[in-house]
């Protein structure tokens, strides 16, 4: 990024901003989440969902996220707040940005939780843990570390201070400079595990789970699970897609950028779901076993095949540093503010809203040990956080921003940003106002619905 006196900085070129909102997008979200939130929900009914989601909501919304954060050039709340003005409207818009912090805020505090998972797993693959034991051993060493709070706290703070110290210095220049290499190694390294698993004996399986929907299969939990997913995937919702897009220069197409992102954001979760299926279905693993999928079946095929550990070393160590770059920006949002906000410098916003985060975090991994049987709405504080962000200010946040530019924006300063003839401004009226909103109206009301009734339940059941 090259900071110009007097004016917002921006990012150096195209390539440097694709490599950050990437960067952003590609995290656990696509290798750890996606995953089992295919296994937790169906299979291809799943897939097939969260694919129209994507197309269909969140590359609008990832569009609209970035006009708003280059219109408004600054962070989430004064970018929205200065839009609608711009627009002749209130600044409460403001909200929305508000509330997309802190969600941010709310999922560092659990992400950072996963990413040292991440971290922990280099060090155990590397040792040898894995070696040669059987699938159900490996399962073991995930329930001891899930219920050791002590280990799960040395390896959240690990990861935490690593994002900290990243943010804190600034040095997310060299972050995106690393991402040229480690990004596309990445992607090579699962295209590897993919071309592994295709010539196991779980191939063909993986392809009729993840392909072959069946439709019956897609109720209101699924669609809510993929809208859901959508947004944690693409980083939006959040004020992060705003915060980059303030530093886009005006010549860059928003249009192709958010292509780029969504294509490969949306290429890495298949890929990892075409390489850890096959490990579960050749090794007869259970598919919705829930967040420790991914920790349980891909030591099997590093302890089965050869080189296995250099392989999972590099593998863990590609997923922590895919991790960090979205922790990175999901930390920097919340500094951001702090840091215009307040008198600190950039530092100590860092080091206070990293440590804040680092508390709850704690609050998050006990969750799954010491304060297992403390639940809010029927929910551990860890599924708790995920369930708030993910399930509900997300896609409100997201909600927000698309009426405002579906319905609020003028017509001028759409066609200034998007730059589109008359049919794709008339199809970019149509998905805008009608299509992303009323999609998310739906299945937002819908999982409402289900949790009142699940309060009114508990109530009645309390007085009878
Ligand atoms: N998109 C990231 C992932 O898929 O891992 C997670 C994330 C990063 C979510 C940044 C939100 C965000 F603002």
């Amino acid at each position: 990024m090259t900071t110009h006196k007097h004016s917002h900085a921006q990012w150096g070129s195209r390539l440097g901003f694709i490599l950050a909102a990437v960067g952003s997008a590609v995290g656990l979200g696509n290798i750890w989440r996606f995953p089992y939130m295919v296994g937790q929900n169906g299979g291809g009914a799943f897939v097939f969902t969260y694919l129209i989601c994507i197309a269909v909501i969140g590359f609008p919304i990832l569009i609209a996220e970035l006009m708003v954060g280059r219109r408004g050039q600054s962070n989430p709340i004064t970018a929205m707040s200065r839009v609608a003005e711009q627009n002749n409207r209130s600044s409460a818009w403001g909200g929305v940005g508000f509330m997309g912090v802190l969600a941010a805020f709310l999922i560092l505090a659990f992400y950072s939780v996963i990413g040292g998972w991440g971290v922990n797993y280099i060090v155990k693959v590397g040792m040898g843990d894995f070696a040669g034991i059987s699938a159900d051993a490996v399962g073991n060493v995930f329930n001891g570390m899930l219920g050791n709070a002590k280990e799960l706290l040395i390896w959240h703070t690990v990861f935490m201070s690593l994002t900290i110290l990243i943010v804190a210095f600034g040095v997310t220049s060299g972050l995106e400079f690393a991402s040229k290499l480690l990004m596309p190694l990445l992607g090579i390294c699962l295209v590897a595990m993919v071309g592994y698993g295709a010539f196991s004996n779980g191939f063909s399986a993986t392809l009729d789970y993840l392909f072959s929907p069946r439709f019956g299969d897609i109720n209101a939990e699924v669609i809510l699970s993929a809208l859901g997913h959508a947004f944690f995937t693409l980083s939006l919702g959040m004020g992060v897609m705003i915060s980059y897009g303030s530093y886009l220069g005006r010549e860059i197409n928003l249009l192709r950028t958010a292509s780029v992102v969504v294509v490969m954001d949306t290429g890495i979760a298949l890929l990892a779901g075409l390489a850890i299926f096959p490990i579960v279905f050749a090794n007869q693993l259970d598919p919705s076993h829930g967040p420790g999928l991914i920790f349980i079946t891909l030591p099997v095929a590093f302890s089965q095949m050869g080189g296995g550990l250099v392989i999972g070393v590099i593998f863990f160590s590609l997923l922590t540093f895919a991790a960090l770059t979205s922790a990175m920006s999901l930390l920097e949002p919340v500094v951001e503010l702090l840091e215009e906000k307040t008198p600190l410098n950039r530092a100590f916003s860092t080091i206070i809203s990293g440590a804040v985060t680092w508390l709850l975090g704690i609050a998050a991994l006990l969750s799954f040990n010491e304060w297992d049987s403390f639940k809010i709405f029927g929910l551990g504080i860890f599924d708790f956080l995920d369930t708030l962000t993910g399930k509900f200010m997300l896609p409100l946040a997201g909600l927000g921003v698309i009426i405002f530019v579906g319905w609020f924006m003028h017509r001028k300063i759409i066609r200034e940003e998007l730059h589109l003839g008359n049919t794709g401004e008339l199809i970019w009226q149509i998905v805008a106002r009608f299509i992303a909103p009323i999609g998310v109206i739906i299945v937002f009301v819908s999982q409402l619905l289900e949790l009142l009734n699940y309060q009114l339940a508990d109530i009645l059941a309390y007085f009878t």
